[in-house]
């Protein structure tokens, strides 16, 4: 009898493990329940944006970002060789998911993510090195870009990966798409340092920040693009899709 319980409660462990799924709290949300699924997405941004084991979540504010590249050949107007090293996006925490599509039971589909940025910051260090609308520029410090009131659209379709334990969603296609109402950049020790020319030049790419902006958007974008993409397929890679829905 007593070997019979210890099967027993061995059983309904093992078992518990197995069918681990998406937290309770919140309560999960029902396939395409878009309504519901924004309310628990804002809630994990605002909430759980210093992470969240139980359903992989990474830190997102501060957001680590090891490089960024962006590179830009003489055919653009902005023909620059751009580094950012050890960089961190601030301001993630503040973030509104303001509208969902997709999360239906058929995870192949098109899904899409749109985020209201009111103030995010990409602060770090930085070397840059080539022309801005024909003034050269070049320097290695510490630069501050921050996208002020900016839509962040990201669309993706589900490619859907066999583990052990059930179906699991990667992300695929991803595309990503920014909407500022306004840029800042700085950028620290221009030109070796040379005050007056640094300050020159901060002045004349926030005046300029729209063309600038239009010069590296599919850059920038392709960069947070690699980003965004880690932190939702870490959040997806936890459990089967179908443990994130209700049923
Ligand atoms: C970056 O710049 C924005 C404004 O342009 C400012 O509000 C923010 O505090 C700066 N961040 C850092 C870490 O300097």
């Amino acid at each position: 009898m007593y070997e019979k319980l210890l099967c027993l409660s061995f059983l309904l462990c093992a078992f518990s493990v197995i069918n681990a799924k998406f937290p309770v709290d919140p309560k999960p949300c029902k396939y395409g329940d878009t309504e519901c699924i924004l309310k628990i997405s804002n809630y994990f941004v605002k909430e759980k944006f210093q992470g969240d084991d139980a359903i992989n979540l990474i830190t997102i504010d501060p957001l680590k970002v090891a490089k960024i590249n962006i590179k830009q050949g003489a055919e653009s107007p902005v023909n620059i060789d751009l580094q950012f090293v050890n960089n961190n996006i601030e301001g993630l925490k503040s973030v509104k998911v303001a509208k969902i599509k997709g999360f239906g039971n058929d995870l192949t589909q098109k899904h899409a993510i749109h985020f209201m940025m009111p103030h995010v910051s990409l602060v770090g260090d930085y070397s840059i090195n080539g022309k801005i609308l024909i003034l050269p520029i070049s320097g290695n410090g510490k630069s501050n870009m921050t996208f002020v009131n900016t839509e962040m659209i990201v669309q993706f379709s589900g490619e859907p990966i066999q583990k052990d334990d059930g179906i699991h969603m990667k992300l695929k296609d991803i595309k990503i798409k920014f909407i500022p109402e306004r840029l800042h950049y700085y950028f620290g020790n221009l030109f070796n340092g040379d005050k007056a020319l640094g300050d020159n030049m901060n002045a004349f790419l926030n005046e300029n920040w729209k063309e600038i902006f239009g010069e590296v958007q599919s850059s920038l974008e392709s960069a947070f693009k690699q980003v965004v993409e880690a932190v939702l397929n870490t959040v997806f890679s936890k459990y089967p899709y179908e443990k994130y829905f209700v049923h």
